[in-house]
């Protein structure tokens, strides 16, 4: 088989990149080790900025996102007792961000995938770049026990944290950067209307706790927990509980509760491999880069690698020019760093560090008590929340 793009991964960067090329006329496979169901059923982040937002749309995918999707024009910082509302609307000129679920993202690229009739196959196993240092890359795969290859021009590498892209490249041309974070975040999701009508992220001595939402009637809500905790040990009483314990009272009483219906715990992490091309293959998205989810940036930054890569693309095959291939590692590292930097910083003025003296409290105290007092600071939060230009 031959293709001009082949993508490893059909999360979301693979699934974006796919449709973008398509509307683009360029022909793409998309391979995953895993099959549609379980890509499907991974719970993950929901807040997309506007770049983000533009790229679906862009892809003939955004239809249901507007339909269903909610706009927010601020969220909420809370501590001490007390709620500060940072105005993303008025603080950046008038951007919002859109609360729409990862999950529901994915399933709408895949049903356009699906309806332009583009091939993906999944379940396929032991997926492996070959020669994308030269000039005819190719992948090969197992499918049902029997061996596969594909030829293309480039590879995307697309294929997440664990991803076999990455992991094709020799050691000695790559370099990483890591940042473990020693807590978690325990999550549920339950059929429940939120506690507020904006997302709330909350710093208490307790640690961390954020009410965010997928719909008016659909609550997500994360605590911060050690890296040793153990779900089964997390009745959903408990965990209700907890979460009041966290928030300032007037949300405390205010809150609904309900069974959950997914419960999981992820530990927290800062990784960056560079650069991200290697000749013909491109990383792009988790395969490449992890942020810890305070501040929503994982599926954005898959997005924005996504737009560069795209673009570089098709200057190459509408164009005849490599300069945006050429530029891709270092315009999109550029944001990826930036991205990663909000990400530590909103993480580490949020949670409670085990190791944390008392100095180190007050200064965090007093980071917050700046953030929400100067509108410099705000702005500062709000520009970067709503997402870097790309
Ligand atoms: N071979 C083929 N496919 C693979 C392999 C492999 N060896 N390893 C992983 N995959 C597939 C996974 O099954 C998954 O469907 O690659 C896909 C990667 O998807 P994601 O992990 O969702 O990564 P990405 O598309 O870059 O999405 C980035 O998702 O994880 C969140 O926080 C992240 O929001 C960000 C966004
Ligand atoms: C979510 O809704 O899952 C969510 C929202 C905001 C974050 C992280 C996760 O910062």
């Amino acid at each position: 088989m031959r293709t001009q793009v082949a993508i490893i991964g059909s999360g979301p960067s693979g699934l974006l990149l796919g449709q973008l090329l398509a509307e683009a006329g360029i022909d793409t496979v998309i391979l995953d080790r895993a099959g549609k169901d379980y890509i499907l059923g991974r719970v993950r982040a929901g807040v997309l900025e506007e770049g983000t937002v533009g790229l679906l749309d862009k892809a003939n995918a955004g239809a249901r996102m507007h339909a269903e999707g909610l706009q927010h024009d601020g969220f909420s910082l809370a501590f001490d007792g007390r709620d500060h509302r940072i105005d993303l609307f008025g603080l950046t000129g008038g951007k919002r961000v859109m609360v729409y679920g990862q999950t529901e993202v994915t399933h709408d690229l895949m049903a356009c995938r699906e309806s332009i009739g583009a091939l993906s196959i999944y379940d396929a196993a032991n997926v492996q770049p070959h020669d994308f240092d030269g000039q005819a890359p190719f992948v090969t795969y197992e499918k049902d026990g029997v061996a596969h290859r594909i030829d293309c021009d480039f590879i995307a590498g697309c294929d997440g944290f664990h991803g076999a892209s990455r992991k094709a490249v020799p050691e000695r041309s790559l370099r990483t950067f890591e940042k473990v974070y020693p807590f978690g975040w325990l999550g549920i999701l339950a059929e429940v209307a939120p506690v507020s009508h904006e997302l709330i992220y909350a710093n208490h001595p307790r640690g961390f706790a954020l009410c965010s939402m997928r719909s008016a009637h659909r609550s997500r809500y994360y605590i911060q927990c050690s890296l040793d905790e153990k779900i089964e040990n997390w009745s959903d009483a408990r965990f209700w509980d907890e979460v009041r314990r966290r928030l300032p009272a007037h949300h405390a009483e205010a809150m609904f509760v309900a069974p959950s219906f997914e419960k999981s715990i992820a530990p927290l992490r800062s990784f960056v491999a560079e650069p991200m091309r290697f000749g013909r293959l491109f990383l792009a998205g988790d395969a490449a880069h992890i942020v810890p989810p305070t501040g929503a940036k994982g599926l954005n930054l898959a997005a924005s690698d996504v737009h560069y890569l795209f673009s570089g693309l098709v200057e190459h095959y509408k164009e005849s020019s490599s300069a945006g291939l050429d530029a891709y590692s270092q315009k999109a590292l550029a944001r990826v760093w930036k991205a990663v930097r909000f990400s530590w910083w909103m993480t580490t003025m949020l949670h409670r560090f085990p190791d944390t003296g008392d100095f180190d409290q007050r200064i965090q105290e007093a980071e917050l008590d700046y953030l929400t007092h100067s509108r410099a600071a705000s702005t500062v939060l709000a520009e970067n929340y709503v997402g870097l230009p790309f």
